[in-house]
This record gives C-alpha cells, structure tokens and sequence, in this order.
C-alpha cells in the first residue's frame, strides 16, 4: 500500500461532536482551541504519552498491515472524552502513511450520506467516526456489509420496481470512536477486529503531557507549577492543554509570562477550577446528592432535574472523573456520595445513613 501522504480531510463541521462552549472543564472540542489543540496533537506513536498498551498493540497491528500491504483492521476505540481517541485515529492513519477522514455518528443523517463517504474512500483510506453509537439504526445497517463484505447494498427505486444494487468498495479501515460502548449495538461492535479501551492518565503521564506542550508552545514553566496544573487536570490531556494555556495567558497579562505555581493557583482560581480539578458544575452535582438526597442513592435522572443538567453530561462528563477520584458509586440504586467527598466538603451524613457510607 504505498499513497503518498495527504493532510487529514475533515468531512462535516465538527471535528469532535458537539462542543459544549459554556462549560470551562468540559472535555468537548471547542472550536477556538482547535488551531492550537491540533498543533499540540502528538502525531506519531512515538510521541504519544500514555495508553501503554493500546499503544504496543497499536504499532504491532500497524507494522503487519504495512508489511502485509492490506489495510488495517477496524478498530473501535472507547473511553471518556477528551483521553485522545482523536488524536490515536490521526496518527494511526499517519503511521500507515493513508489519508484519515473524519466524521461523526450524528453528522451521517442518512444512508446516502454514509455511502457517498464510503465510495470516496481510496484504498488503505481510515474512516475514523466519532461517537459511532449515535448512528441512527438505517445509517448502521448501511455500516454492516461496509465493514464485513467491504461492499454497500443500496436500493434504487421506490415500491415494486425497487431493486438492491450491490456497490464494492476498496479496501479502508473504520475507527470507531464512542464513550458509550454499553449503547452500541452488539452487530456493530462485534464487526470490529480490536476494541480499545482508553483510561485516565496518570498524575505523571499528564505531567509529561503539560511538559511536551509548554514547550511546542514555548513556554516556561517550573516543576512545581506542573505538579498543581497536572492534579487539577482531571487525568485528561484536553483539560490539561487548555488549562496550561488559560494559564499562560494568564502569566503573560499579569506577569512576566513564566509559570509558577503561585500563578497556576490564581489564574485557575479565577476561573473556579480547584486544586482537585472541580469546577462548579462538579460541586453543584456533589452538593445536590448530599443536600438534596441525602448523600443518595439517586437516579440519574432525578439528578439531572435537580441540577438542571442533561443525563448525558452527568453520564459522559461529570461522572466518570467523580467515580476514578472516588467522590462518587453507583450502585444498581442510584448514585451515592462516598465518605471521601463528604470529607472533602466538610460535610457529614444524618446518623441513619453513616453506617451504609463507603
Ligand atoms: N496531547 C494530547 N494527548 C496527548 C498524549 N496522549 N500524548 C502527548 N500529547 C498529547
């Protein structure tokens, strides 16, 4: 498979779903960090922190589809947002030296539009669709003989003189991308080859992260400050760049534009971030469950009355920082407080419900 190298086509609009702008810590791509989101983007594996072995896999299955000539097998690729399932799909289509286009779940409405993508995929192309679980059911039976038979059925015709016409396709490797594996449909997800799971970074990890990118963007910063932007973080390369670049501005406006951690504390107070990296959306999630509920357990969906939030941004957002920092459990119930987070708030339970506290 020897193609030269073309710059990543981006079909629709969005390069990461929907972005979410009122939200400071929200993992979701906005528009205006992506000029600089996408020159802070590692490109190769090599240069990619983190996700030890999804990478060491990655690399063998890449080296053989190379030393094959076939393209590599579809892969799905699953996590909260902002771990780098992006990035991954980019620099795989990068290191098999192919063309990535990018698309997402909501943005294919109709069969058609799927086909038309499929039939404009040259031979080793990567298709990456991000968050795949939001295909609408027409679009995904459209996806099956794409991703088994490499072929699309489609019907020409309405009523008795419809007929399917059978449409082979050249060889190309779906990346599917999805924080919901649980609300992908078992036909879809068996027809990927490999499913990765993306995990939180560690504390070090997004040390070195911050560290890479403060040098692409030619920045100074002390070991000290890294230590308190890497904890407040969230384990997650996005917020980690766009609080290190809230905080360059920051030291460039009302200081000499060096980081230290004095400045890191400031300017992320200033925009109500805090140490443990919990923003108000977060406290107003946690103060609901112990005021309102008693510590729990709740519903999800009284929870997100209650908040005046969406399920989805409870589920997708909030939730699954709260449960790896063990601020929260979710219980077959409900979600529950932890004894950690009443700690944290200062807060204490009525008598009746301490003894069922974690
Ligand atoms: N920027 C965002 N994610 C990254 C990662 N995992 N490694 C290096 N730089 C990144």
């Amino acid at each position: 498979m020897s193609k030269k190298k073309q710059p990543n086509e981006i079909l629709p609009k969005d390069l990461d779903g929907e972005a979410e702008l009122d939200r400071f810590l929200s993992p979701e791509v906005e528009e205006v960090d992506d000029i600089v989101e996408v020159t802070l983007r590692p490109r190769t594996l090599k240069e990619y922190i983190g996700q030890n072995k999804i990478k060491e896999s990655l690399q063998i299955f890449i080296d053989a589809a190379k030393k094959r000539g076939e393209s590599l097998e579809h892969s799905l690729l699953y996590g909260p947002p902002g771990l780098g399932k992006t990035t991954l799909a980019l620099i795989i289509g990068n290191e098999l030296g192919v063309r990535t286009k990018i698309t997402s779940g909501p943005a294919i409405e109709r069969p058609g539009d799927l086909a038309a993508i499929l039939t404009s995929l040259e031979t080793g192309d990567v298709l990456f669709i991000d968050e795949i679980h939001r295909l609408n059911r027409i679009v995904e039976e459209i996806l099956y003989p794409a991703l088994e038979d490499r072929a699309i059925d489609i019907m020409i015709g309405k009523g008795p003189g419809a007929r399917s016409m059978r449409i082979e396709l050249n060889p190309f490797t779906v990346i599917g991308a999805t924080t919901k594996i649980g609300s992908l449909s078992a036909p879809l997800r068996d027809r990927f080859g490999t499913i990765f799971n993306l995990d939180f970074y560690s504390k070090d990890e997004i040390s070195d992260i911050i560290k890479r990118s403060a040098k692409i963007l030619d920045v100074k910063i002390d070991k000290d400050a890294l230590e308190e932007l890497a904890g407040r973080s969230r384990y997650t390369p996005r917020i980690a760049n766009r609080l290190l670049k809230r905080t360059r501005d920051y030291a460039q406006v009302r200081h000499d534009g060096d980081i230290t951690r004095d400045i890191v504390s400031d300017a992320l107070s200033m925009l109500d971030v805090d140490p443990l990296g919990l923003d108000k959306g977060d406290k107003k999630l946690l103060l609901a469950l112990i005021e309102k509920f008693g510590g729990g357990p709740v519903g999800v969906e009284t929870l997100a009355a209650s908040t005046s939030e969406e399920r989805e941004t409870i589920e997708d957002v909030y939730e699954p920082y709260l449960l790896q920092i063990g601020f929260i459990e979710r219980t077959p119930r409900g979600r529950k407080i932890t004894a950690k987070a009443l700690k944290y708030f200062g807060k204490e339970m009525p008598r009746s419900k301490q003894e069922k506290l974690i």
